[in-house]
C-alpha cells in the first residue's frame, strides 16, 4: 500500500500558552493568554498587535528563555530549552546591540566562533551572509558608525550565521526610515525564497502586513485574529467615498443601505459595498448639498482590523485586569 505523503509538521506550536509575570506586593500581570497557535514551514507568520501586548512575551517563551505559567509550546518538534531545537534557531532581538569597535564582518564571525563553526565554513558562510544582507562593500564600518538599518542587516546575519531554518525577529522594522524598512522586507521575502520560516513580531502592522503570508492579533495577551492576511483583510471590491459637509439624516440613510461610516478621519468616509450603485449615491450627495471629496478604492489595513476587533470584544478584554 502506496503511503501518502506526510502532511508538513508545524515549526512552532502554541497550546495554551499562557505567561503570567510577578510583580511587587503581590500583584500579577498576565502578559500572554492562553495562546494556541501553529506557525507552518516556509511561511512568514507575523505576531501583530500594540506595544505591551505580549509579543515578545511570546518570542521569550519560544526561545526557552522564560517558563509558561501554563500550557506549553514546541519549537522544531522539540520543548524551547531543548539543545537540538536551539541549533536550528535564529534569533534577531529588538535593536540588536553589538560591541561598538566591531566592524560587520567581525560580528558575524564573532556569533559564528560563539556556535562553534569551524574557521574554514564561517568564512565562506560570513561572505554569503554579507552578500546576502547587502553589506559586502561596508564589511570593514565599525557598529559605531553604522547607521541603525546597517545594524538592523548585520543583526539578521549574525542571527542567521549558523544557517538556522526558523528566524524569529522582534521588531525587524522599528526604528528604520522608509528605505531600512523596505530593505529589511525585502531580505525577509528573500529568506523565505531560501526556504526559511520566519516568525517576526511587530507594532507597526500597516508596515508588515504586506510581507506576512499569516498573522495573529494580539491585544494585552489575548488572541483577536489569527490567519491569512487576505482572509482576515475585507474584500478590496469596496469603494470608498469621502464626503464633506453630509447631512446627518443622509449618514442615517446610507447605514440604512449597508455603507460602513469611518468618522474617525477629517471628513466622513463611506466605505460602500458592490450592491450599492455609485452613480446613485454621487446624486444622492449632490442632492443633500455635501461636497465629493474624494473616490477610492477601499482597502483595509490590519490597524483598521484592529481596531474594530478591540472594538467587537469590548468591555470583555478588559477583565483580566490593567497592564502597567
Ligand atoms: N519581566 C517582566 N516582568 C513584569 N512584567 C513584564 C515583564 N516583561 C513584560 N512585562 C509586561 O507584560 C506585558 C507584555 O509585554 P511584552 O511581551 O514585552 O509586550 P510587547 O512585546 O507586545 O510590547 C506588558 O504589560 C509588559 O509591561
Ligand atoms: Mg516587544
Amino acid at each position: 500500500m502506496s503511503t501518502a505523503s506526510a502532511a508538513p509538521q508545524p515549526v512552532v506550536t502554541c497550546v495554551g500558552l499562557t505567561k503570567t509575570y510577578r510583580l511587587a506586593l503581590g500583584h500579577e500581570l498576565t502578559a500572554l493568554s492562553g495562546l494556541n497557535l501553529e506557525v507552518m514551514p516556509r511561511e512568514i507568520f507575523g505576531i501583530v498587535g500594540p506595544n505591551g501586548s505580549g509579543k515578545t512575551t511570546t518570542l521569550k517563551l519560544l526561545l526557552g528563555l522564560i517558563f509558561p505559567t501554563a500550557g506549553y509550546c514546541t519549537v522544531l518538534g522539540h520543548h524551547p530549552r531543548s539543545p537540538q531545537g536551539k541549533e536550528s534557531i535564529g534569533f534577531m532581538p529588538e535593536g540588536p546591540f553589538f560591541y561598538q569597535h566591531l566592524n560587520g564582518q567581525e560580528v558575524i564571525e564573532f556569533f559564528g566562533q560563539l556556535c562553534g563553526m569551524p574557521k574554514a565554513l564561517l568564512r565562506e558562510r560570513t561572505e554569503t551572509l554579507l552578500s546576502l544582507v547587502g553589506m559586502s562593500a561596508r564589511r570593514r564600518v565599525v557598529m559605531s558608525q553604522c547607521s541603525k538599518g546597517m545594524v538592523q542587516r548585520i543583526g539578521l546575519a549574525a542571527a542567521m550565521v549558523n544557517d538556522p531554518s526558523l528566524i524569529m525577529m522582534d521588531e525587524p522594522t522599528s526604528g528604520l526610515d522608509p528605505i531600512g524598512t523596505r530593505e529589511i522586507k525585502d531580505l525577509i521575502l528573500e529568506l523565505r525564497e531560501q526556504g526559511k520560516t520566519v516568525l517576526l513580531c511587530s507594532h507597526l502592522l500597516e508596515q508588515v502586513q504586506e510581507i506576512c503570508d499569516r498573522v495573529a492579533i494580539l491585544h494585552r495577551g489575548e488572541l483577536l485574529r489569527v490567519g491569512r492576511v487576505e482572509d482576515i483583510l475585507a474584500p478590496v471590491d469596496d469603494t470608498e467615498v469621502v464626503v464633506g459637509g453630509a447631512s446627518a439624516e443622509f449618514l442615517a440613510q446610507c447605514k440604512e443601505m449597508g455603507i460602513r461610516i469611518d468618522t474617525a478621519k477629517r471628513d466622513p468616509t463611506l466605505v460602500v459595498p458592490p450592491s450599492v450603485p455609485l452613480f446613485d449615491l454621487i446624486q444622492a450627495i449632490q442632492k443633500d448639498g455635501a461636497r465629493l471629496v474624494a473616490v477610492n478604492r477601499f482597502r483595509e489595513t490590519l490597524e483598521t482590523v484592529f481596531l474594530r476587533s478591540v472594538a467587537a470584544v469590548g468591555q470583555t478584554d478588559s477583565v483580566r485586569g490593567e497592564h502597567d
